[in-house]
């Protein structure tokens, strides 16, 4: 079955909803707080160790109830089911999207052109923790003996953001393997990661599902060229191994047919880290952590698919975000995670969102007169306190933020873990209070500042307030829970892409540059001449002089 094709803001439900935006887009969010006393209450979710507050959020919750009737008219739970049992939701790639799949018990069934894929799943997942298991015990050996020591993973997107963000998210959990990513076509990252290598204790994964993709081939040449500087081609397996979907390639690079760890076409890049492509997680903590984080995703799954859209964690998330976004017009959101182990998040999320839901053609093949995919960005907080966060406060624009928080830390140092907590408290409760000029004026009379000066340093001294923020709140960073997390915001995407009526899962939008690039090299090096405007032209000229 395929996605229904409808456009949303032709529905009833939208147009309640614009009606109910005129009447509380000017209610400040602390106010709402005066107006409800249960408002906490009835805007939170608590889900096993998750609670995650929507309340100092520029919604009531006639918001939620209208915005529900949005996805209820439009049919979200019947998609939410298609997209599970496998219908070819990636319509323009003829592909079903079951990075859920991977998270499922071997007892489930999915079919897929008439075959159930589970037992398949199981069996690479089982050949996956075999291979990690002889890696990480030392019983894999270099050419000359010696146990591996380094991991390079080479791939780009999501043949890298991924693992790459949860191998930092995890480090806590990790082992003796220090795992390193090459991901830029840049020589200058490359060199950098080669220094810090030794031949004879180094595995390479190659990760590409396509296994064409310039930046990640061309640095497998240059890791291979410098590995075989050391050694010779026969030891190739001992120290190349690799995760695609395209065998042949793979095979004519020089890998041994053994070493390849397959990827299916019905799960996209940036939803693969559950899959082979999660190689570099499993060595770096370990196939059991490995399967708890597949366990903490496939409970989120569960509480996606079954509870009500009323208290349902990506529903709600994604809902509130189309009511910024299409509503206020907000362009962008933050995400700020109050934890260094989460740096990568941000980035991570921005291929995630961005690459899904960037598109301006509806499901019917029809250009779109609304606003779809959100703006990604953020950074750790306390850090981004010091850096961003003046325009959060003061600036012009409406960004809604989701901060992500734990309530235990991995580290035993209460002081750390409390001075942290509190920011990140502190910082949802300035950004909805604001301080008036009242406040203000009172401060500085405190401070025995002259009147004049006191009415001169008002305005820039008020804070407007009324910013919203979503809080997330989770007991503690372990593989489980971020398995959660991450699956959280993968249903996020889905519910938003559906409502948006878009497809969320092909990419053609980065194409066009590669193709262009191809050429453009083509011409670099054989001293071509092709048309282009005058811009690009004298770029060329100007790097080829
Ligand atoms: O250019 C975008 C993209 O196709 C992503 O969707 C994908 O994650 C990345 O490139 C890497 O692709 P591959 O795994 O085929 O090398």
């Amino acid at each position: 079955m395929s996605l229904k094709k409808i456009n949303p803001t032709l529905s009833k439900s939208w147009k309640d909803l614009k009606i109910h935006f005129e009447k509380i887009s000017n209610e400040k969010i602390y106010e709402l707080f005066n107006k409800n006393p249960y408002r906490f209450k009835d805007l939170k979710i608590e889900w096993g160790n998750f609670l995650i507050d929507f309340s100092k959020n520029k919604i009531t919750t006639k918001t939620i109830d209208l915005l529900i009737n949005l996805s209820n008219e439009l049919g979200l739970k019947e998609a939410i089911n298609n997209h599970f049992k496998g219908s070819k939701i990636n319509e323009t790639e003829n592909r079903s999207v079951l990075h859920t799949a991977l998270r499922s018990k071997k007892s489930e069934e999915i079919i897929v052109d008439g075959e159930n894929i589970i037992p398949e799943i199981h069996e690479n997942k089982e050949k996956l923790y075999s291979f990690c298991e002889n890696v990480i015990s030392g019983n894999h050996k270099g050419f000359n003996g010696k146990e591996i020591k380094d991991i390079v993973n080479i791939g780009i997107g999501g043949s890298d953001l991924g693992p790459s963000m949860v191998t930092d998210a995890l480090a806590y959990y990790s082992n003796h393997l220090k795992v390193h990513f090459a991901s830029n076509i840049d020589g200058d990252h490359i060199n950098e990661i080669l220094k810090k290598l030794n031949p004879e204790t180094t595995l390479f994964i190659i990760v590409s599902k396509t296994f064409t993709t310039q930046e990640t081939i061309t640095n497998a040449n240059t890791f291979k060229k410098w590995f075989l500087s050391y050694s010779s081609k026969k030891e190739i397996p001992k120290h190349f191994v690799a995760v695609s979907s395209n065998i042949n390639a793979v095979i004519d690079f020089g890998i041994d047919p053994k070493n390849i760890f397959p990827m299916k076409d019905w799960v996209g890049g940036r939803f693969s880290l559950w899959s082979s492509v999660g190689l570099s997680i499993a060595l770096s903590i370990g196939p059991s952590n490995f399967e708890k984080l597949l366990n903490g995703a496939k409970e989120m799954d569960e509480h996606f698919k079954n509870s009500d859209f009323k208290k349902n964690i990506p529903v709600t998330l994604a809902l509130i975000s189309i009511w910024y976004n299409n509503f206020y017009n907000a362009e962008t959101e933050a995400i700020i995670p109050y934890t260094e182990y989460l740096n990568k998040f941000p980035s991570y999320l921005q291929q995630a969102v961005m690459e899904s839901n960037g598109k301006n053609i509806d499901r019917s093949g029809d250009p779109i007169s609304y606003q779809t995919g959100g703006i990604i960005w953020g950074a750790s907080g306390t850090n981004s306190q010091h850096a961003f966060f003046q325009l959060l406060h003061q600036g012009t624009k409406l960004i809604p933020m989701d901060f992500i928080g734990f309530k235990n830390s991995l580290h035993e140092n209460t002081e750390h873990h409390e001075k942290l907590m509190s920011n990140f408290f502190a910082q949802t409760e300035a950004l909805m209070k604001g301080k008036n000029s009242f406040e203000v004026k009172e401060e500085l009379n405190s401070k025995k500042i002259s009147l004049d000066k006191i009415e001169k340093l008002i305005p820039f001294k008020t804070f407007k307030g009324d910013r919203p923020s979503t809080s997330i709140l989770i007991d503690s960073l372990t593989p489980h829970s971020l398995g959660s997390l991450i699956s959280m915001y993968e249903h996020k995407i889905f519910v938003q892409g559906y409502i948006w009526n878009i497809f969320s899962y092909d990419q053609w939008g980065v194409e066009l540059g590669k193709a262009l690039a191809k050429n453009i090299l083509d011409e670099i090096k054989n001293n071509k001449k092709n048309k282009h405007d005058p811009s690009t032209e004298n770029l060329i000229k100007f790097f080829k002089k």
